[in-house]
């Protein structure tokens, strides 16, 4: 995470006043994608890398937003807040000010620095790291502080509404829930959640692919709407399912020819994908690590051959990943087409992992990785 007291320093020289300091943290997800928009399971970790949001009121009637990754400032008008995206950064944060609008509440004019080292586009949620901080500290200055599932709703709201991408619940609430050395198995219907702790001996090595993922771009709703498609088939013959998290592989084995084959093949991932995602939080309850890494690579290739969410570079990453000591399991983790793999690994070879995999990687792609070992971190918070 970028240091606080320096957001505090770039704040104070751009706008004269100081600020409330808000972080909010990226993801990785250990297992279960594309699940969270069916209402299914996902079990995601919040890791130590963040967007950091300092805030200030001013006098002006005018939100101020300035972005040091983008190095540029954005004016509004608080009176007339924007009802559309620019297709901008600023849609992140002018998002949640909208939301929070949309609630009843009055928002004043305030200045707000933002500024992550969760990378941009690489499917570790730097835009719910976005919402969440800005939500954090926009929150204080009007003096609500809404329990963090609604938050969470209220920020994924600024995303689908306002951004304009159909995405799910898992990034906004890991981010405000996380908690040190610990993933997390939500269920996404009722936002009921269960921690399981990452042991000590077990690295977080993220593995970027540098291919370019985006949610908001054209193949992510296209997969929601095959899955949902397939989902609308088995609805004719039982009205009780209403999400594929209530539909069985028995219902895609009995229904799977009425469906569109892509459709068939969305589903039978989110279907076989809610078994291990649960499964997989026994297995780490349990400790049985062998089982958990099993599933990963179950869920990657199902994710990739499926869902065709993959792309060469992460199959690779994965394949490459394999048989190199340390390996708990990988997997392809977030939105898909891109960004990056997550990889449990001993401890002990986390940093020789991360050498060799790198190495293999830019033999066979001719490309140069970023990797990461990461640690499961805390959620949201204001820093002192
Ligand atoms: C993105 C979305 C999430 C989720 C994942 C896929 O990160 O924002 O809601 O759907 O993709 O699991």
């Amino acid at each position: 995470m970028h240091d606080p007291a320096e957001l505090r320093t770039l704040h104070l020289e751009r706008f004269h006043a100081e600020p409330a300091v808000f972080a909010a943290p990226g993801r990785v997800n250990l297992i279960g994608e594309h699940t969270d928009y069916a209402e299914g399971f996902v079990m995601p970790a919040a890791i130590n890398f963040a967007t950091l949001a300092g805030i200030s009121p001013n006098t002006s009637g005018k939100i101020a937003i300035y972005s040091e990754n983008y190095r540029e400032e954005r004016s509004f008008d608080a009176a007339a807040l924007p009802v559309k995206p620019s297709g901008h950064w600023s849609d992140y944060p002018m998002g949640v000010a909208h939301v929070l609008a949309g609630e009843g509440h009055r928002i004043p004019g305030f200045s707000l620095s933002l500024w992550g080292d969760v990378p941009l586009g690489s499917g570790l949620s730097s835009s719910a790291a976005v919402e969440v901080a800005t939500a954090l500290a926009v929150e204080s200055l009007i003096g609500t502080s809404y329990p963090g599932p609604v938050l969470a709703r209220l920020c994924q709201r600024a995303e689908n509404q306002f951004v304009g991408a159909s995405s799910g619940i898992m990034d906004q609430f890991i981010s405000i829930h996380g908690q040190e050395n610990h993933a997390l198995l939500l269920d996404c219907r009722d936002l009921s959640s269960k921690l399981a702790p990452i042991p000590d001996e077990v690295a977080l090595v993220i593995a970027n692919t540098m291919v370019k993922h985006s949610v908001a771009g054209g193949d992510y709703p296209t997969r929601r709407r095959e899955a949902e498609a397939a989902c609308a088939v088995i609805a004719r013959h039982r009205p009780e399912v209403k999400f594929l998290r209530d539909a069985t592989l028995a219902d895609l084995e009995r229904w799977g020819h009425e469906m569109e084959p892509k459709s068939l093949m969305r589903a039978r991932h989110i279907v076989s994908e809610n078994l291990r995602t649960v499964a997989a939080a026994d297995a780490l309850l349990r400790g049985d690590l062998e089982e958990l890494g099993r599933l990963m690579a179950e869920a990657h290739w199902s994710y990739s051959r499926d869902f065709e969410a993959s792309c060469v570079e992460a199959d690779a990453m994965v394949e490459l990943a394999a048989d190199l000591p340390g390996l708990i399991g990988a997997r392809l983790t977030g939105g898909g087409f891109g960004g990056c793999t997550v990889n449990l690994v001993e401890q002990t070879e986390a940093e020789t992992f991360a050498q060799k995999l790198g190495e293999r990687y830019t033999a066979r792609m001719g490309i140069v990785p970023e990797i990461h070992i990461c640690h499961a971190s805390g959620g949201a918070h204001r820093v002192a």
